[in-house]
């Protein structure tokens, strides 16, 4: 959620640093844009606006500023609508700032600073804290920060920049991510290391509290209290290539016809002798045999994933999985058994409602496991133990092939867990990791169904509604397909378990509406057959996901797509794809945006 960028260096390139960071981090929000700067003779300047990057750029062009220091900021909004006024930096004549998070107490605080004779000329929390900065600086800028921090309550991430020290950026954080990234022309801040991929791998997490103080040619960390610190240098293992489109329209496809690689990427490293081991990531073989309960908490997408990994937990080790959204999980005083496990999923590690259940757990002495794709992310560092999933960056805002490599890892979890509790022996544990890498093979099968599918979803481009069914493991799917279509395309859709039509919605099902049935589960297949026909005996029209071996008369529905015969616990593997590709294809069709959903953002770091 808004995106934060700030380059230092000897050249006069900041500007163009900047944007390209902004354009990197775009995907994090893009209701405004804005940069200051140190111009040529060292005067701070501010240019921003509503909209997005390139109507920036249009202005930049204006005034081709020359600069060597400069911050830059893309923002979802949150207080205050998307204007020229509300956009980032906020900034006051000796103090500019750029912010990711949320001032809780914005209020209190504009307040006081009202009564010491300061105007706010915006809608934004964000005004508050370049104005209480300002208001304690009295030519130190550690000292204003930190008092600053002291006041503020709330999240944050703040970039900021003094108009007394040209050349010099200063950072601080509390619960939104920021790094500070170095090279050889110059140091960085960002919200994600995927802004300065183009010019260096190599950074520094800002750690809760902490001031970096970054400069042209060294970056220095200080605690709250101004004692320095030394802090470890990480190296990137994403590369610039990734982070790129790579020849595809838009990075949602590309990220989709990337799953067989990623999913590739994240079993490998997981096996020894054929069978799921955790033991390079402190979980050791026999870790989940006193667990006697499991909470699955995450948002979205990440969701969705943890709904597949209950049934396979449920089913493989015969544990009891309860799956839960985290920002309902936190403010329900959750009960915990004897010997429970959290396990948290999220794509960029970042999410507010995530991160604030992992605390909760933490707090009650429960264990916390991460799956995690964003490597140093907060949530990766909070949890107890951290499973990384190995997608490479996600840049697009729908989730895609996050969501594989996550339930690719509820797999081994499973399957692991089963192991530790003697419900699977090592013989089975290898056939199952054998049936999950041949069913992350076949991913690349139905990747070569998207002309196809791109020829159904042109039938849903001018439509209002549409419904997803499914039993089972497919329900779980069928809201992960609901979800992708209606957050791209902005057709309204809805997910059903498919026993569930008859109860109420079936009410909605009229001549030509479009309903999507999953049908993967031969043990559920007549079932679901049976509603697909109460669907079209009112006039559905139906695309039905089935295997290929499925003994369905085709005439039951009105498109039919054939995935390849695998175990029927894998089809989730092979049958988001279609999914996902009919949502690209229908969102394509429609010329949304694809990459950048409105009112979205990719990483949502507010509660
Ligand atoms: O980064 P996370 O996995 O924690 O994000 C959770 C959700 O915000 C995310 O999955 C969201 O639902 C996606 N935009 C869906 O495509």
């Amino acid at each position: 959620m808004c995106g934060i960028v700030g380059f230092t260096g000897e050249k006069p390139c900041a500007v163009s640093v900047l944007m390209e960071g902004l354009c990197n981090l775009e995907y994090r929000g893009y209701d405004s844009a804005g940069i200051s700067y140190f111009d040529s003779q060292g005067t701070l300047t501010t240019v921003k606006t509503q909209g997005r990057l390139d109507r920036l750029q249009a202005k930049l062009d204006q005034i081709q500023p020359q600069s060597c220091c400069g911050i830059g900021h893309t923002r979802w909004a949150t207080h205050g609508e998307p204007s020229d006024q509300n956009a980032h930096p906020h900034f006051t004549e000796k103090v500019s700032l750029v912010h990711n998070g949320i001032i809780e107490n914005y209020q209190e605080l504009r307040q006081f600073l009202a009564e010491k004779g300061y105007s706010f000329s915006t809608e934004t929390d964000t005004e508050t804290a370049v104005k209480l900065i300002d208001y304690f600086y009295q030519g130190d800028p550690f000292q204003a920060l930190r008092k600053a921090a002291q006041w503020i309550e709330g999240s944050y991430a703040f970039g900021v920049l003094f108009a007394d020290f040209p050349g010099h950026i200063y950072a601080m954080r509390k619960d939104s991510p920021l790094i500070v990234a170095v090279s050889d022309e110059g140091n960085f801040i960002a919200s994600d290391i995927s802004a300065v991929l183009r010019h260096t791998r190599r950074y520094h997490l800002l750690s809760e509290g902490e001031i970096a103080l970054v400069m042209p040619d060294r970056v220095t960390f200080f605690t709250i209290e101004m004692d320095p610190i030394e802090k470890e240098v990480h190296t990137a293992d994403w590369n610039i290539e990734q982070a790129q489109k790579g020849g595809y329209p838009h990075f949602m496809l590309k990220e989709i016809f990337e799953q067989p690689e990623a999913l590739q990427a994240t079993i490998s490293p997981r096996l020894s002798h054929g069978l799921p081991d955790f033991s390079v990531n402190g979980l050791e073989n026999g870790f989940f045999r006193e667990v006697d309960s499991i909470h699955i908490v995450a948002c979205g997408t990440a969701m969705h994933a943890g709904m597949v990994g209950k049934t396979l937990l449920e089913k493989l080790a015969r544990v009891p999985v309860e799956v839960e959204v985290a920002s309902e999980f936190r403010y329900r005083d959750p009960i915990f058994s004897t010997h429970p496990l959290v396990i948290v999923i999220s794509q960029s590690g970042e999410t507010a409602d995530t991160l604030a259940a992992l605390r909760l757990c933490k707090r009650s002495g429960v264990p916390v496991l991460a799956v995690v794709n964003v490597t140093g992310s907060s949530i990766a560092r909070e949890a107890d133990y951290c499973l990384y999933t190995y997608a490479g960056p996600e840049i697009a805002v729908a989730s895609t092939k996050a969501y594989s490599v996550q339930i690719a890892l509820m797999y081994l979890l499973a399957a692991r867990c089963a192991l530790d509790k003697g419900k699977m022996t090592e013989e089975e544990g290898q056939q199952f990791v054998k049936q999950l890498q041949e069913a992350a093979a076949a991913t690349a099968d139905v990747l070569a169904l998207s002309d196809r599918i791109a020829v159904y979803a042109q039938e849903l481009v001018p439509i209002h509604d549409l419904f997803f069914v499914g039993r089972g493991i497919d329900y779980a799917l069928a809201l992960e397909g609901s979800l992708k279509l209606k957050e791209i395309s902005y057709i309204h859709s809805e997910a059903y378990a498919a026993g569930e039509l008859k109860h109420g919605p079936i009410s909605l099902i009229s001549e030509g509406v479009p309903v999507i049935a999953l049908a993967t589960q031969p043990a559920l297949l007549a079932k679901t057959v049976s509603n697909i026909k109460e669907i079209k005996a009112r006039g559905g029209q139906v695309l039905l996901i089935t295997r290929e071996d499925s003994p369905v008369d085709p005439s039951c529905c009105d498109h039919l797509i054939s995935l390849p015969n695998l175990d029927p616990l894998f089809m989730p593997l092979a049958a988001v794809v279609v999914l996902q590709l009919v949502a690209y294809h229908a969102a394509v069709g429609r010329g949304c945006d694809v990459d950048k959903p409105r009112n979205l953002a990719k990483s949502v770091t507010v509660e």
